[in-house]
Order: structure tokens, then sequence, then C-alpha cells
């Protein structure tokens, strides 16, 4: 009989949980549809680098890295030091802190294609903002965004909207990913209705390969802008720093108008940022939006302190290596396992394990189960996160774990 992933004291937690918090589809990438209870570990006690120990005081190297945010790991010293040092001194007030101004011109050296930044809290406030600002800056409605890609929470942004949702998003339009035509269609048919597009730098989903943008679709893009007008937002809430140091866009060969950035900002610290270009700074100042806890100086230090490790350590190509490390042994270590439709997809600090025959993910779910209880957490759906904590060592570890957790696992859906 398998080991369970979770011992008696996180069971004990879910019966808590259960009893006072909402569960479901509310903390939808923590939630049964997307792992399942028995699959990935519960409740977290503690983190240092790359590895988490739940609350019955198991182990896991952990390729989620907080859904992205801890890109130098949990805990980084340098990062985690600068911010308790801002603690001491202060940090939300009913002003602005002294450290906004410092975070805004640190960001902006880092991507000097942008002239301003605006400080939020989570990535989905500064893809929300973002689409007012457009709206704002054009004077106009419609706003289009690509299918399937995930913004976070809001209304206009809700994959699968619930009851009365639809109405809310009449002023959206989604066109398919890499999908030119159906582009220009739209440019034609909504002409100067059109505020903006917003696009993820990838086409990279739950259970699906990831697709990189195609030069025909980057033309296109272009193409759009010059027959409306319309501006060019990129969220680069979960895949900033990971593809590119200094921001998506240079991978993808977009000048954007906005660039929504979050999560790995500020290396687990809560804050989230829009960069723009000054054509569209009027469109800032126009609206209305606030919120109490954007302006955290603690959080700008964290921020400032995070893109100067990111500057000074060999960071990215770390990332690199470790990822094409992990890619590279999981498709080997797979095939001799006898899972010959094994598909490492995404970028190397952003894999995706899939099973091309299984489209439900039912064979990565058991890997990803036999793996935690091994003590290594490889999601069965969503994206992992390479982090610079993550040496070679704890790959080797991560494979060793791999290796076991693939023979544990039927090579064919049929067999489950
Ligand atoms: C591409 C993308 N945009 C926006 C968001 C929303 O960010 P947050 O969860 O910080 O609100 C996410 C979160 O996963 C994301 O992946």
């Amino acid at each position: 009989m398998d080991q369970p992933v979770n011992g008696p004291k996180n069971e004990e937690m879910w019966a808590r949980y259960d009893a006072v918090i909402p569960g479901g589809g509310v903390y939808v990438t923590r939630s049964a549809r997307f792992a399942g209870r028995d699959v990935m570990p519960g409740f977290i006690e503690s983190a240092e680098g790359c590895r988490l120990t739940d609350v019955d005081g198991k182990s896991y190297i952990d390729f989620n890295c907080g859904n992205g945010p801890n890109l130098l790991g949990y805990r980084f010293p340098e990062v985690d030091k600068a911010a308790f040092e801002q603690s001491q001194i202060m940090d939300l007030s009913a002003f602005f802190p002294a450290k906004m101004p410092d975070y805004a011109e640190r960001l902006l050296e880092w991507a000097p294609d942008f002239d301003w930044a605006i400080f939020t809290k989570n990535g989905s406030d500064s893809t929300n903002l973002s689409l007012r600002i457009m709206r704002a800056a054009k004077n106009r409605p419609y706003i289009v965004l690509l299918k399937s890609a995930y913004h976070g929470f809001g209304v206009e942004l809700a994959l699968s909207p619930e009851a009365g949702l639809e109405e809310h998003q009449k002023f959206v339009i989604r066109v398919p990913w890499n999908d030119p035509q159906a582009l220009l269609e739209v440019a034609d048919q909504y002409g100067e209705q059109l505020a903006g597009l917003m696009l993820n730098p990838l086409d990279q989903n739950p259970v699906q390969e990831t697709v990189d943008i195609s030069p025909e679709m980057v033309t296109a893009l272009k193409e759009f802008r010059r027959r409306t007008g319309a501006l060019i937002a990129i969220d680069d809430v979960r895949h900033g720093f990971r593809i590119h140091p200094k921001g998506s866009h240079i991978h993808m060969g977009i000048d954007p108008d906005l660039l929504c950035l979050g999560k790995a900002q500020a290396n687990g610290y809560a804050t989230s940022t829009i960069l723009g270009k000054e054509a569209v700074r009027a469109g800032a100042e126009e609206i209305q939006f606030t919120a109490t806890y954007m302006f955290s100086p603690v959080s700008f230090v964290a921020g400032i302190t995070t893109l100067n490790v990111y500057e000074r350590d060999n960071v990215f190509q770390h990332m690199e290596d470790m990822g094409t490390l992990l890619k590279d042994g999981l498709e080997k270590i797979g095939r001799e396992t006898g899972h010959e439709d094994i598909i490492m997809t995404g970028p190397p600090a952003m894999l995706t394990l899939l099973f091309s025959k299984d489209q439900k993910a039912k064979r990565a779910r058991t890997f990803g189960r036999h793996a935690a209880q091994l003590g290594a957490i490889f999601h069965p759906t969503l994206n992992w996160f390479i982090s610079y904590a993550h040496k070679q060592a704890d790959i080797e570890e991560a494979l060793d774990i791999a290796r076991k957790a693939f023979e544990q696992t039927p090579t064919d859906v049929e067999q489950m």
C-alpha cells in the first residue's frame, strides 16, 4: 500500500479547512480540480531555498515556487534582510512611501523601453488596471484577449464566467492564439472601437503544450496596431524574468505600450507593477484606482534588492541550465521506464510535463502523487517554475525520485 502524500496533521487541517473555508474553485490552483488532495501536499509549515516542509514534517523539493514568485528561492537572505530592515523603519501609511520613486526608477532602469511605473499588489490588479488604462487612453470600449489566456481574477477576464458575467464581458473579444487572420478580421470589424489588446508571452495553459508566438502573429499584431491605433499590453505576470531577463516582450519581438509584472519581481513579497510608455501616461492619470496595501515600502525594498541580485548574479543562466537538466533528465528517464509518450514542454524555467496519450492528465496525477510521496513536487497540470535555489544536486535528487515515480505509474491510461 502506498504511503499517503498527506500525513495525519495534514488530514486534520483539511477537516478544519473544510469547516471554515469555502474550497473548490475559490482558490483554484490549489484546488482538487487542478491537482487533487491526495496528489499534492496540503499544508506547508516552512520553506527554504527550493524545499518545503509540510505540517507533518515531511520535506519536498518544490517546483512550484509559490506559482512563480520565489525565483531566488524561499527566504533568500539578502532580500529578506533588506525587507526586514525596512519593516523596522515603517511599512504602510496613508501617504506615499519614500521608497516608491526609488523602486520606480530602478524598474525603469531595468526596462528602459518604458517611461513610468504604477504599483499594485497582485498580478490581477495590474492586468485589470491595464484594461482600464488602455480604455481611458483611447476613450474606446473594446479589448481583445487571446483564447484560453489566463490573466488573473476580474469579471472581464474570467475564463469560465458564471451566470451573469457574460454581460460584463460584452466588450471583450477573444481570438485564437497564432491566428493572424482572426486578429485582422477583428481589427477590420471593430476598428476604432478597439482600445487595446492584452496577451501573454506564450500560450501556456494547464494540460497543453506550450506554444510560442509565431512570426506571422507578431507581424499581424503590428498590423493590428497600425490599422486600429489600439494599444498593446503584455501580461508578463507569470513569465516575467523566466523567459527573458529584461522582459518577455524582448523575446517576443513586440514593443508593447504596457507591461504587467508581478510574481517574481520581488521574490515573494507582495507587489506588482505596470510599466508604461509616455503616450499612455495620460490614460493612467485619468482613472481612479487605489487600494490600501499597494504602497508597501517593505515590498518595494524587496523588489529593488531582487532586481539587484538578478543583475549581479548569474541567475537566468543558472535557471536555464537547471531547467534543461531537469527537462532532458525527465524525458530520458520517462522513456527508459516505458513512458514513450512523455512530452516536456515550455521554456526551461517553466516546464510542463504531459503524457500525450493521456488528455485528462490521469497518469500525470499518478506520477505527481508518487513523486510527492517520495519528496518532490511535480505539479500534474500547471507549469512548474525553476528557481535560482535549485542546484544540480537538487535536480539529480528530483530525477532519482522521478524514476521511482515513473516506475509506479501505468504507461497506459487503460490500465488505470
Ligand atoms: C499570466 C498571468 N496573469 C495574471 C495572473 C494573476 O496574478 P495574481 O495571481 O498575482 O493575481 C497570473 C497568475 O497566475 C498569471 O499566470
